[in-house]
């Protein structure tokens, strides 16, 4: 069967500042989610959160971009907002920012990761005898959040030893998506291993690019989907971060989780954080945990889901990064953050100009533009002109 799994996140209130959702608005959402799986929209479906989003993740044979399933999702959502705003939550609905949505949700706020496949899951099936995959949620985040440590997992040898094998070796099809045209979709697509440099020229500005999908070349099949879009684009001015959301199939002809997870070792810097304005080092923590690290330390949590031939979760989930082997890395994050955040203000440690836009801090910056003024009888740029040429007499 054609199996899609949808990956749907919202951040529609939070406790005590952008913290975590109430338990009532989660379960809120996991209650509206068995309805759909009792009314057969849905086969299976798990719900927890990251920080103050709540992220549905769900199989169902409806397809990407499906109506249904993005307003069972949407419907979801508005009804924990009503819970955050009977109770006085902050930011109630902060990410749904259309009245009702057209269609699928994409552009409405929420973040959407979406992959559809051939499932078969039997022991003849040449590419996926088993069907394994995570969900990566991080909050606090910029869009680009993921592109270093997915650019490892899929394309570096001393990330990823599953490339020195014959089908990974094959190399795997970056589709990056430029976030500042905002005419629509603007999407290129390279190749790794040959396209190795200019893939990283463009990642490494994690603010305007962002992988949105990667596929395999040996098998054309899609390895992974991440919601990449800037809710600052789609808002006009700053409602909240992206807070992306991915997800990630992996094991046999794809990465395997252990190497997939292992950039995260890094706890590299992102933009995001507080205000949405910083710089901060990305911590792995275990799903359903609240922000409360100083300046809203971004976290990424990471979910490990099986799939029976019905479309059906594995019972359980693996917690990929709840476990003490990851407690070093949170050290890490913690000491990382500290240096950062000792430099305050200035230059790295706060988001440049250009993503501070869209923010208060536009306005604070723009009054002090607007009131600089040419000194009287100071340097020219007529005359620098005329010096340089030597027509100066
Ligand atoms: P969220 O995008 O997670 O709501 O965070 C907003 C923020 O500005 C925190 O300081
Ligand atoms: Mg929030
Ligand atoms: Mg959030």
């Amino acid at each position: 069967m054609d199996l899609t799994i949808s990956v749907l996140k919202a951040d529609v209130g939070s406790i005590g500042g952008h913290t975590k959702p109430s338990d009532r608005m989660m379960d809120a959402v996991r209650a509206a989610a068995d309805r759909a799986i009792k009314d057969g929209l849905l086969i299976d479906a798990y719900v927890g959160h990251t920080g103050d989003d709540i992220c549905i993740t769900s199989t169902h044979t409806r397809g990407d971009n499906d109506e249904r399933v993005h307003q069972f999702a949407w419907d979801s959502f508005i009804e924990a907002t009503e819970i955050a705003r009977q109770y006085g939550l902050y930011g109630a609905g902060q990410d749904l920012l259309v009245d009702a949505p057209s269609g699928n949700i994409r552009g409405a706020g929420p973040a959407v990761a979406e992959i559809t496949f051939d499932h078969d899951p039997v022991k003849t099936n040449p590419l996926r005898p088993a069907e394994s995959f995570f969900v990566l949620a991080a909050d606090k985040c910029g869009p680009g959040a993921y592109n270093l440590p997915m650019f490892l997992g899929f394309a570096d040898p001393m990330y990823c030893a599953g490339l020195m094998l014959p089908r990974l070796g094959d190399g795997f099809t970056f589709n990056i998506i430029d976030m500042d045209n905002t005419d629509g979709d603007s999407l290129i697509s390279l190749n790794a291993p040959e396209d190795y440099y200019k893939i990283t020229v463009l990642l490494r500005d994690n603010e305007r690019f962002a992988i949105e999908s990667i596929v395999s070349r040996y098998s054309g099949q899609t390895a992974a989907a991440i919601s990449a879009t800037r809710l600052h684009n789609i808002a006009g001015s700053y409602t909240g971060k992206d807070d992306p959301v991915a997800v990630v199939r992996n094991q046999g002809i794809f990465p395997a989780p252990e190497e997939l997870i292992s950039p995260y070792t890094k706890a590299h810097f992102i933009g995001g954080d507080a205000r949405g304005s910083h710089v901060m080092p990305l911590m792995p923590v275990a799903i359903n945990t609240a922000v409360t690290g100083m300046y809203c330390l971004p976290l990424v949590s990471c979910v490990g889901f099986s799939i029976n031939g019905e479309g059906k979760f594995s019972e359980s989930s693996t917690d990929f990064f709840d476990n003490p082997a990851w407690d070093y890395t949170r050290q890490l994050a913690q000491e990382k953050g500290i240096a950062m955040r000792s430099q305050g203000w200035s230059g790295a440690a706060m988001l440049p100009y250009g993503e501070l836009e869209y923010s208060g801090f536009r306005q604070s910056i723009g009054d002090l533009v607007a009131r600089f003024a040419i000194r009287a009888n100071g340097h020219q740029p007529a005359e620098a002109e005329a010096m340089v040429t030597g027509d100066n007499d």
